[in-house]
């Protein structure tokens, strides 16, 4: 470059670093950002012309002063168009779902068979465990040779062919969130409802769908453990998602108790089969038939929630989703003798019980704790190259309401081959559960906290 260039191209850098500079500033003092703003931001963001203390100054701003709706708005738009943005309109209706993420959350894995067994397809993109919550990702790489880094093409082949796809987040997705994600993480900026509903809206609206169901988790077990805040983000989540012509439509749940029983990987594919071949818990039904009904809804296929409901459930009774699931799993590289032979997965190579120390009744679940606990046995990950151990886990065999007996087990801990729990494990896991007197108050959130 001659020098000239050089110092043209020095020039407009600082006039861009002041720009940066300047929007920061606004933010910290309370203003309100304009499109334009955002979006520079957002470029300088992908670009790597903002540098980390810049991106962090500007979280903590906007953590701190929070955004109007249409500062969000244009947060999560700009960081969806950092990068690759699908079309999917060749397929028709496709449905997506999100959760917010809790402990023993496997809808998702019985949601995307079911729904293309009943005739909606369905794609949806999930990721890795997040903090003491699970992931749907590192669930389906239990499921031997199951490949969840799938391009586009493959996208569309498998909606083509199955009706679903279950697959990872790909790097050409929301390259912005990446990087503030990471930053956000060191700098205590994660919970920041504006934030949140960007980072999780960016990365759901940039792979196409036409309508999302969103299950937003509250309870001691949810990132949002306060009903109330839930209930802001998965407004957000609702409103934002409208505003780009897309359909919406969610739910507060209880996460202040693991969803179904199984908590870990293969044992939660192991109960997902059971689910999707018409068994299974109840919690893990109901949820499933909730969002499936909206998006059947949504699809247009019926005109009330039972009747939608009515056609999930016989496709969950009659082999239908099971069978489709069986499909997907061998289009996507794994082995489908999974759902016959649930024994092919990884399995514990010792179990051990939990015993409740006393009789009683179950009044309260630590149940974010059960979920960091699961992570100490090697379900999830502390560190990011930690290697999850699929076969490890646990059974809750006991909620909150449920009657117990004094060494009756709270739990059963499946214990995969490289699970090394140390000595106060079991007592700690014991802990979690609160049992009083038959007759104590149960602290306990109904099922449905809240329509969005
Ligand atoms: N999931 C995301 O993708 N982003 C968040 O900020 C929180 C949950």
């Amino acid at each position: 470059m001659a020098r000239e260039d050089r110092g043209n191209a020095r020039d407009a850098r600082r006039g861009e670093m002041s720009l940066f500079v300047r929007t920061i500033v606004k933010k910290r003092d309370g203003g309100d950002l304009s499109e334009g703003e955002i979006d520079a931001f957002v470029t300088g963001v992908t670009d790597g012309t903002i540098t980390d203390e810049q991106a962090a100054a500007f979280l903590m701003a906007v953590c701190c002063r929070g955004m109007t709706a249409a500062e969000s708005a244009a947060l999560t738009f700009a960081m969806m168009r950092s990068g690759e943005t699908w079309d999917l309109s060749r397929h028709g209706f496709v449905a997506d779902k999100h959760s917010t993420g809790g402990v023993g959350d496997k809808a998702t894995l019985v949601l995307a068979p079911l729904l293309a067994a009943v005739g909606v397809k369905a794609g949806m993109m999930s990721g890795r465990g997040l903090g003491h919550t699970g992931g749907t990702l590192d669930k389906l790489e239990a499921i031997p040779g199951f490949r969840t880094a799938v391009p586009k093409a493959e996208f569309d082949r498998l909606l083509d062919t199955v009706g679903c796809a279950l697959i990872g987040q790909t790097d050409s997705i929301a390259p912005a969130d990446r990087r503030l994600y990471a930053l956000r993480d060191v700098t205590g900026t994660v919970e920041s409802i504006p934030l949140i509903t960007a980072s999780i809206l960016s990365k759901k609206l940039a792979t196409g769908a036409s309508a999302v169901a969103f299950d937003v988790k509250t309870g001691n077990g949810a990132f949002m453990a306060d009903p109330k805040d839930a209930e802001r983000l998965g407004k957000a989540l609702v409103e934002t998602t409208r505003a780009t012509g897309r359909k919406a439509s969610g739910y507060l749940t209880a996460m202040d108790r693991p969803l179904g029983e199984a908590v870990g990987n293969a044992n939660e594919v192991e109960e997902s089969i059971r689910m999707l071949g018409g068994e299974g818990p109840a919690d893990l039904r109901e949820n499933t038939l909730l969002l499936g009904a909206d998006l059947v809804l949504a699809a247009g296929l019926e005109t009330s929630a039972k009747d939608a409901r009515r056609r999930l459930n016989a496709a969950l009774s009659d082999g239908r989703a099971l069978e489709v699931f069986r499909k997907l799993i061998a289009a996507q590289g794994g082995d489908p003798g999974v759902c016959d032979e649930p024994k092919r997965l990884p399995q514990a190579v010792s179990r051990r019980d939990v015993p409740a120390p006393a009789s009683g009744v179950v009044t309260r679940i630590a149940t974010r704790e059960v979920g960091l606990l699961a992570i100490e046995l090697g379900c999830g990950r502390a560190k990011k190259d930690d290697v999850v151990d699929p076969a490890s886990g646990f059974r809750v065999k006991k909620k909150p309401g449920d009657a117990v007996e004094k060494g009756e087990p709270l739990l059963v801990v499946e214990l995969g081959p490289s699970a090394k729990p140390n000595a106060t494990f079991y007592d700690r896991l014991a802990g979690c559960f609160t049992i009083a007197p038959a007759g104590a108050r149960v602290e306990s959130l109904p099922f449905v906290v809240g329509t969005l």
